[in-house]
């Protein structure tokens, strides 16, 4: 049991090491492109076919970069796709998703004050919201709405919003928002998958079979690029999010989540400004700081308290523990003062990370993240700021690895 804990606590750190390494590697090329195509400049004398390039100076080198709109002369004998990056990054994050949310569904997926569940009933519906969420955003981009790139964001976004609000009517609100970007970050890379990579392939086998390729296909990449182009940074935020109660366990996260996907838009319309070299339209920043100042101000209202909550009958075993009664003493002695519903520890004003121990419920409900977290390690309290002593960290060790027999 104790083995088979830390083992799962090193297997998430694994899987988020990997999903963050695979997610630098996708969104640092996918960027390094964006502004790469936009700088591109036209010049008399360019190879036939070539419809710009750039010259660029990085690690010692210089590098002198030619765009092909359908393709050379000459098909080149090496060509490199960039695929793998966008799919390794969501595979570790599908990973993620199962050892975090549905290996720990109890405590982070399923809020019974929200929706009540059973865990299979809660992955079930995890699996199907990141599913519909893709049908319909494709089935959207296809249709007659696709042909123009306004109309299509501006209701996209309406989409985006009702699902917003949709979760955090099902989960609770740290799995709502990761949801909220799992599902973006699930359209992201389905488009590389079903629309982008396939599209070049169809081109590119046009092109050595030495057929003229249908310019559709390009057109339709390109559209799906420039929703992943804007999709980007609020896919950082709401995967972020889980380190900020404020923001995801506050009444109107919902409303932050929205707001926060026209900040990443703001952000990126900079750059692409910028690196188009159309100006410098600093006016986004501005609006950006005004929509994250509203943001600070949504989070101070709370949220609203529903009930109680209940120990599932797994967590039962650590109130039956015979030793339950010192342990209860020992969280409230020394964690309670700021893992409460209202934290009397000087400077902390909502529990912090959400975690409240202040009933023999919300302790058996916590038992695993407390034996970690004070028991195993010692990063609680923080700096033993209430003097827990080892012989009490001991009590936690016992009364975790006792229980779970
Ligand atoms: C002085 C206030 C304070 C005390 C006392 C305290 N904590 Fe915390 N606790 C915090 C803060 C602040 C965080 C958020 C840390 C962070 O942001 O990484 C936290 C986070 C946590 C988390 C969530 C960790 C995570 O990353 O999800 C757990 C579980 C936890 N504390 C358990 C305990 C236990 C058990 C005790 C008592 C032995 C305790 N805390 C005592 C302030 C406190």
């Amino acid at each position: 049991m104790m083995d088979f804990v830390i083992f799962w606590d090193w297997l998430s750190f694994a899987v988020r090491w990997l999903h963050v390494i695979t997610g630098i590697a996708w969104i640092g090329s996918s960027f390094y492109f964006v502004a790469l195509d936009l700088g591109l400049r036209q010049r008399p004398g360019m190879p036939v076919g070539a419809f710009g390039e750039e010259w660029q100076v990085h690690g010692g080198g210089f590098y002198h970069i030619q765009k092909y709109l359908v393709a050379p002369a000459e098909m080149p004998e090496h060509l490199t796709w960039f695929k793998w990056e966008s799919y390794a990054t969501w595979l570790s994050g599908f990973a993620m998703l199962c050892v975090v949310y549905y290996a720990g569904a109890d405590l982070f997926l399923i809020d019974p004050n929200v929706l009540p569940m059973s865990v299979p009933t809660g992955i079930l519906l995890s699996l199907a919201t990141i599913g519909v969420g893709w049908v319909v955003y494709d089935l959207l981009c296809r249709s007659p709405l696709g042909k123009s790139d306004t109309g299509l964001m501006l209701v996209l976004y309406g989409v985006l919003v009702f699902i917003a609000w949709g979760l955090t009517h099902l989960f609770t609100g740290r799995a709502a928002f990761l949801h909220l970007g799992a599902i973006t970050a699930t359209i992201m890379s389905a488009n590389v998958f079903m629309v982008i990579i396939p599209n070049q392939k169809i081109v590119v086998a046009d092109l050595i079979a030495g057929r003229k390729p249908d310019p559709k296909y390009g057109k339709i990449a390109k559209q799906r690029s420039l929703h992943n182009n804007y999709l980007t940074l609020p896919v950082l935020f709401l995967m972020l999010s889980n380190h900020y109660p404020l923001a995801f366990a506050t009444e109107f996260n919902w409303v932050i989540a929205s707001l926060v996907f026209i900040i990443g838009v703001l952000i990126r319309h900079y750059f692409n400004t910028v690196h188009a070299r159309k100006g410098n339209p600093t006016w986004t920043w501005l609006a950006a700081a005004i929509l994250f100042v509203i943001i600070i101000w949504l989070s101070t209202a709370p949220k609203v308290l529903t009930g109680e909550a209940k120990a599932s009958s797994a967590a039962e075993v650590y109130i039956a523990s015979a030793d339950f009664p010192a342990v209860r003493d020992i969280v409230l002695g020394r964690c309670s003062m700021c893992h409460a519903q209202e934290p009397v520890y000087e400077g902390v004003y909502q529990a912090p990370k959400g975690v409240v121990l202040d009933t023999d419920a919300a302790i058996a409900k916590h038992a695993r993240e407390i034996y970690l977290q004070a028991g195993r390690s010692h990063a609680m309290p923080p700096a033993n700021v209430t003097e827990i002593s080892d012989k009490e960290r001991a009590l936690l060790v016992s009364w975790f690895e006792g229980a779970g027999k």
